[in-house]
């Protein structure tokens, strides 16, 4: 003992669980969940998707039935994703991302009709309801229409908001859409009311997959690269953050949040006066799923490690399909 420096001596400060549970600087609560909900056109569907463990499809009469219980244990809110899987359902521009009688807009109505307090979340994207599959409206050549595109999202996102969304996330990455969108909420009286939360920082990589099949969203042909940011692409991450929130973002997410720490970092330093959310994408879930299924480790203790490290490295809210088995499970209940 008489070797070591006073300053050596850290284990005192964390010896007791609650002393451990105060070093950090945010901890994970169910208020920072926002659990990724499909929706199909289909309105008594319930079909499970192989490639996300346990998670599901539902059409809009079996959605309340389904949130009840995680309201219950205190799930505050979702993000919706619409599935149209009715022929003619799709077609080159997305027309019917905002349809009065599409499985978004219902889904909205019921959720807001059910549970008035839920934080009613929509990812704002055409990709679910063009006929090939890419984020927005193409040009001849097979590129994005960023004029046509920014309108179309603008439109969707406005409907979303007039059917009660309380936020909307654009996640089609068009240059300008942040600032349609928030003209749009504008012109429409809703800016107010409805916040908007950018898919700022979103990269282009494998870990999607399991959504795409979720969602039946994968590209016809090509891919995303020349929208989503290459996963080399720090400084466009902080360029795309910073334009974001010039074009009136009040929020910033980044995704998918595991592969991408340092950039949720950089988005708490750049973006300080907004909340940072990010998202834990299908393939990440899928992944800690496998390796705990392979016996690589306990699944509750990797997925909140993982959660951790979101909240670690600056994120505020965190998407995630585990919220489901957290609340169920009282995974957060414990301590
Ligand atoms: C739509 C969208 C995607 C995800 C969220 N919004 C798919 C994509 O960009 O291909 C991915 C979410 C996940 O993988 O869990 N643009
Ligand atoms: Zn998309």
């Amino acid at each position: 003992m008489s070797e070591t420096q006073i300053s050596s001596i850290l284990q005192g400060g964390y010896h007791h669980p609650l002393s451990r549970q105060w070093q950090a600087e945010r901890q994970l609560t169910k208020s920072a969940l926002v659990y990724p909900i499909f929706i199909t056109d289909n309105p008594d569907e319930e079909t499970l998707i192989p490639s996300l463990p346990g998670q599901g499809r539902r059409g809009v009469n079996k959605l309340i039935p389904f949130l009840t219980p995680l309201v219950e244990r205190g799930l505050r809110s979702v993000i919706l994703f619409g599935v149209p899987l009715a022929d003619g359902a799709k077609d080159e521009t997305g027309s019917q991302a905002s349809a009065a009688d599409g499985p978004v807009v219902l889904a909205i109505k019921a959720i807001k009709k059910a549970f008035p307090k839920m934080f009613v979340m929509c990812d704002v994207c055409l990709c679910e309801y063009t006929s090939h599959g890419h984020c927005g409206v193409l040009n001849a050549d097979g590129t994005l229409n960023q004029a046509e595109s920014c309108k179309r999202i603008a439109a969707t996102a406005v409907d979303y908001a007039r059917a009660g969304a309380d936020c909307v996330a654009p996640s089609d990455m068009n240059d300008g859409r942040v600032l349609a969108i928030k003209k749009g909420l504008l012109e429409a009286d809703v800016g107010h009311k409805v916040m908007l939360i950018s898919y700022a920082a979103k990269f282009s990589g494998c870990l999607y997959g399991p959504f795409r099949d979720a969602a039946g969203s994968a590209p016809s042909f090509g891919d995303r690269k020349c929208y989503q940011l290459p996963s080399t692409g720090r400084g466009l991450a902080r360029r795309a953050i910073r334009r974001d929130l010039g074009e009136g973002a009040d929020g910033i997410m980044v995704k998918p949040a595991g592969w991408f720490l340092d950039v949720l970092s950089d988005a708490k330093d750049i973006a300080k006066d907004v909340p940072i959310s990010c998202y834990q994408v299908s393939g990440e879930f899928a992944m800690i799923h496998a390796a705990a299924e392979k016996g690589v480790f306990d699944l509750k203790t990797a997925a909140l490690e993982s959660l951790n490290g979101m909240l670690r490295a600056g994120a505020n809210t965190i998407l995630t399909y585990f919220t489901e088995q957290i609340l169920l499970e009282g995974w957060l209940d414990e301590e």
